[in-house]
């Protein structure tokens, strides 16, 4: 069995550290879908929707990140997996990927500051810095920094969120510590100005993902795989750059973790849809791949590379560069059978219309809109239709938004919750 190494091009399996196997180096990279049934739980839409990727050719997917907290959502139609939920819908969403052979992960995440005011919940951070988008700031919540109990239960959040992935038959979680999420905000040194042993010195702004890790690995079999998303730069003078990510990596190969994907930005600079505010990514194919690139040099742990890989012929060229596993979010979006067309010499089936709007924040959410509006199509058993325009994307999202929003802020006062959210009752599930 070949090492996680690119040496036989795209279809050739990847062993990884933990034992698992990848069939092949193309990994649909996570998109949050905004698909949360019923109890923010997966229903026959996430379903429909990992039932079509999994045939898709790809050798592994990594679910949209699912909250390790059911107070802090990314958006108001997130799947939360914490000690109350209940695990059928999961292996139901897990088999429905790996049907065709797909190894199936799932990303695990929690969303610090970065949440939007009208949320319910908390708004937790490593200090009471709040997002900065400009004109844009007043649509996230003023956090507060995190307790030393809050960051423990954090960890333990995780980590039950982990080991319950893998009893519902997932072969590896991937936790989220890039774009500006909880993680991220504490490798930050513009985000995290706390004095204690959780900041400072980069050892102590990674000491909650390292301590995540730590605490995954313990509850999670060997063979289960667990891979962390980390941000290569931030894009943010100042902020957590490519020499930190090469460190950082260092901790993480010492903790076993399998596979780390490289990837940047935040809200505040969102480079990871190719428009930082610090404009040094240009808006091409592979847009990470020179920061990438070096720290494959020297990483001992395999990397996966993701943003902005629509062709094959990039694909190789990332592998090329000693890059293990390459990942594709938005053009599996697009044309959802992209690795098995690629096998037949074809390309994409069709491209999303371009955002060239001055506004950086509002056209990165567009971007996404236009994404999120694919995914619920084919959740719904239909096509992609790439040609939406983009503002009218944008309406449907901030329609499919508003109605999460009624539908989880309902759960999550619910009595039931209430009551089955108890210290005793979270100790029992475990
Ligand atoms: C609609 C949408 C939702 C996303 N949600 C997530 C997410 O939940 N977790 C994550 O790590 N990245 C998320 N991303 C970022 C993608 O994983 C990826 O890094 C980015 O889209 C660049 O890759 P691409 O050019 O192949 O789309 C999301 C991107 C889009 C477009």
């Amino acid at each position: 069995m070949p090492s996680a190494s690119a040496q036989d091009g795209l279809f050739s399996p990847v062993q990884l550290r933990s034992g698992s196997v990848l069939p092949n180096r193309i990994a649909k990279a996570a998109m949050e879908e905004g698909l949360a049934g019923q109890g923010q739980l997966p229903d026959e839409r996430s379903i429909a929707l990992y039932r079509r990727w999994g045939a898709s050719g790809a050798g592994l997917l990594i679910t949209g990140n699912v909250m390790v907290h059911a107070e802090a959502l990314t958006g108001p139609g997130g799947i939360v997996l914490d000690a109350d939920s209940p695990l059928e819908p999961f292996a139901a969403w897990a088999w429905a990927g790996k049907a065709a052979g797909a190894a199936m992960w799932m990303q695990i995440s929690h969303p610090g500051r970065q949440v939007q005011a009208n949320m319910p919940g908390v708004a937790w951070g490593p200090s009471d810095i709040a997002v900065d988008v400009g004109r844009h700031s007043k649509r996230f919540a003023k956090p507060v920094a995190m307790t030393v109990d809050q960051i423990r239960e954090t960890i333990d959040r995780f980590a039950i969120t982990a080991e319950r992935a893998e009893l519902a038959g997932f072969d590896g979680v991937e936790i989220h510590a890039a774009h500006g999420y909880l993680l991220s905000q504490f490798l930050s040194p513009l985000v995290n100005n706390r004095i204690d042993e959780w900041g400072g010195s980069l050892e102590n702004r990674a000491r909650l993902l390292t301590e995540i890790v730590r605490a995954t690995r313990s509850v999670v079999s060997p063979e289960f795989a667990v891979a962390v998303k980390l941000n290569s730069a931030d894009f943010q003078r100042g902020g957590f750059d490519a020499d930190d990510a090469h460190q950082v990596i260092g901790m993480l190969a010492a903790l076993g973790v399998d596979l780390v994907e490289v990837s940047g930005g935040s809200y505040e600079s969102p480079a990871m849809s190719g428009r930082p505010t610090d404009g040094r990514t240009a808006a091409r194919e592979a847009y990470f791949l020179e920061l990438a690139a070096n720290l494959a040099k020297s990483s001992p742990i395999p990397l996966m590379l993701t943003g902005g890989i629509t062709r094959s012929d990039t694909a190789e060229h990332v592998l090329a560069e000693k890059v293990a596993v390459i990942g594709m979010g938005t053009a599996l979006a697009v044309t959802p059978d992209l690795p098995n067309r690629w096998r037949e010499g074809l390309g994409a089936a069709g491209t999303l219309k371009p955002v060239n709007w001055s506004d950086k924040p509002l056209a990165s959410l567009a971007q996404m809109a236009q994404v999120r509006y694919q995914m619920r199509r084919m959740a719904a058993g239909k096509e992609p239709a790439p040609g939406i325009r983009p503002t009218l994307a944008l309406i449907a999202d901030q329609r499919a938004k508003a109605r999460a929003l009624r539908h989880y802020s309902r759960w999550l006062t619910s009595e039931q919750r209430e009551q089955t959210t108890t210290p005793t009752a979270r100790a029992a599930v475990r």
